[in-house]
């Protein structure tokens, strides 16, 4: 009979009377754990081996367990200290520095003292047992065998080292291969390894050798190795998806510089130059350069006016001071809203006629204090609509419609305030873990005072969502930094998946 190669080798390997496990066949016939396992579940399913799995316990020493075996057991090095010392007690203290007991393991060691008998503390002194025998502990003789690998171990014992911390007990799935009747039958028969084609070619298909060939089956159900891949960041993941569905909802993608003038960041919004948001607090200024090279005179003349008498017959500025110098500081965009103000006003791609649409998913930066929901770099969703009379409607409807897409139906809208917009709008979101609401956005329609200098007739709704807040409540991630930075747990960031 003609049989795959890898199941032949087993097939020879295995034997009637005793148990071989997958991996001392792999060993035995230098191939890889899932071909064997494989050609075992195949040969199986033919009727020719039995398949036994057990779980099997593996104990390893944890890092404390290994210091133990290494240093001594706390109670053994406090007994031994003891002992050495000229009298039959001795002063704790003394007795503790002698051992060279850690913080940590004074208590450890005191604790075990007494439950091993190994003699009394009492009034401040240390009385040793002279009949004790650490030489017979049998929680250090236990681990010494787990370190060489040694099972005969008493189960009270392991299940002490596993409540001290000292052993970490890891379940395993073993599979044991015997040959059945049927199967030393088909080897007495004679069996001869068949050419096995994992892979159709077209050469095959044309040379007619696919009629002769043996093909390899799958079997998907073999255990096999993880292999953790390199893969998307779950944030990046959920940036694009956040792109793909403003396409889908007919959103151009916008683009402009991380570092600003803060003309185009904050004064196109009708941002009080005396505005906190503006002081050194809380942006990241530019020392190298330190200004913008030009902007637009005409605009900037426009802003000013804004700022200073506001816009329309009965308009009110800020009366508040207002100056170039100050419009061209460089800095870090505080909010990819300067992205907007760019496009807006015609310097980016030129003017754009309405009705657009347009977005960006791009980093901005605040010097924030770093807490569970705040880091110095964000990434933020902005977008906006230009387009005639739009409402407060409009906005939440875009809103519902997107959030949808990621199966959240439940958005909450709360009034605030910006110098930019009129009304304005907070997003909220239920979290899935604490159900807390947590915000996830501002929003609002630009008020005339920023469009008009910016020479836009018709109405713009727009916003700034936070693509880590809604990476929160897609992921369940209670702290921003679980989602990115060094404290994120390696296999939560190889398992997490975009859902919608
Ligand atoms: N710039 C605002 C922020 O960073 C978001 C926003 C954009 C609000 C556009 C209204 C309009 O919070």
């Amino acid at each position: 009979m003609k049989l795959p190669k890898p199941q032949v080798s087993v097939l020879e390997t295995a034997s009637a009377t005793e148990e071989q496990t997958i991996e001392q066949i792999a060993a035995k016939t230098e191939q890889k754990q899932e071909t064997v396992a494989g050609a075992a579940f195949a040969l199986e399913e033919e009727g020719y081996v039995n398949i036994a799995s057990k779980t099997e316990e593996e104990i390893e020493l944890t890092d404390e367990g290994e210091t133990y075996l290494k240093e001594g057991l706390p109670e053994v090095r406090l007994y031994e200290a003891a002992r050495k010392a000229d009298s039959e007690r001795i002063n704790i203290g003394d007795a503790i520095s002698a051992a060279g007991l850690s913080n940590q393991q004074v208590e450890i060691a005191l604790a075990n003292f007494a439950r091993k008998e190994y003699g009394t503390v009492d009034g401040g002194e240390v009385t040793p047992n002279p009949e004790a025998d650490p030489e017979a502990d049998v929680e250090v003789e236990a681990l010494e065998k787990i370190d060489v690998g040694e099972d005969s171990l008493q189960s009270e014992v392991v299940d002490r080292l596993d409540s001290r911390g000292l052993i970490t007990r890891i379940e395993q799935t073993v599979r044991a291969v015997t040959l059945t009747d049927e199967g030393v039958t088909v080897l007495m028969e004679g069996i001869e390894a068949a050419e096995s084609v994992g892979q159709i070619t077209p050469e095959l298909l044309a040379s007619d050798r696919w009629k002769d060939v043996e093909f390899a089956e799958y079997n998907v159900e073999a255990a096999a190795d993880q292999a953790s891949l390199g893969r998307k960041h779950i944030l990046r993941a959920i940036a694009d998806r956040v792109k793909e569905v403003l396409v889908g909802m007919g959103f151009k993608e916008m683009d402009g510089p991380h570092v600003d003038a803060d003309f185009w960041i904050n004064d196109c919004l009708f941002m009080p130059q005396d505005h906190p948001a503006r002081t050194h607090w809380d942006r990241f200024a530019m020392e190298k350069p330190r200004q913008i090279n030009s902007l637009p005179d005409d605009l900037v003349g426009r802003v000013e006016s804004a700022h200073r008498n506001g816009v329309g017959e009965d308009g009110e500025g800020y009366h508040s001071p207002w100056s170039k110098e100050f419009a061209s500081a460089l800095a870090l965009r505080g909010h990819t809203t300067s992205l907007s103000a760019r496009h807006l006003a015609g310097e980016q791609i030129g003017k754009i006629e309405p009705p657009a649409r347009f977005f960006s998913v791009e980093k901005a930066y605040r010097n924030d204090t770093l807490d569970a929901t705040h880091l110095l770099e964000f990434f933020q969703i902005e977008g906006w609509v230009l387009a005639e009379d739009l409402s407060a409607r409009d906005l939440m409807g875009t809103f519902e419609e997107f959030y949808a897409q990621f199966g959240i139906h439940d958005i909450q809208f709360k009034p605030h305030y910006n110098p930019y917009t009129e009304p304005s709008f907070e997003l909220f979101g239920e979290h899935p873990e604490t159900g807390e609401m947590i915000e996830i956005g501002n929003s609002g329609i630009f008020r005339p005072e920023m469009l008009e200098p910016l020479g836009v007739e018709e109405d713009v709704m727009a916003w700034g969502l936070a693509l880590e807040r809604l990476a929160m409540l897609l992921t369940g991630a209670e702290d921003i930094r679980d989602l990115h930075g060094t404290l994120t747990d390696i296999e939560f960031l190889r398992n997490a998946e975009v859902i919608y």
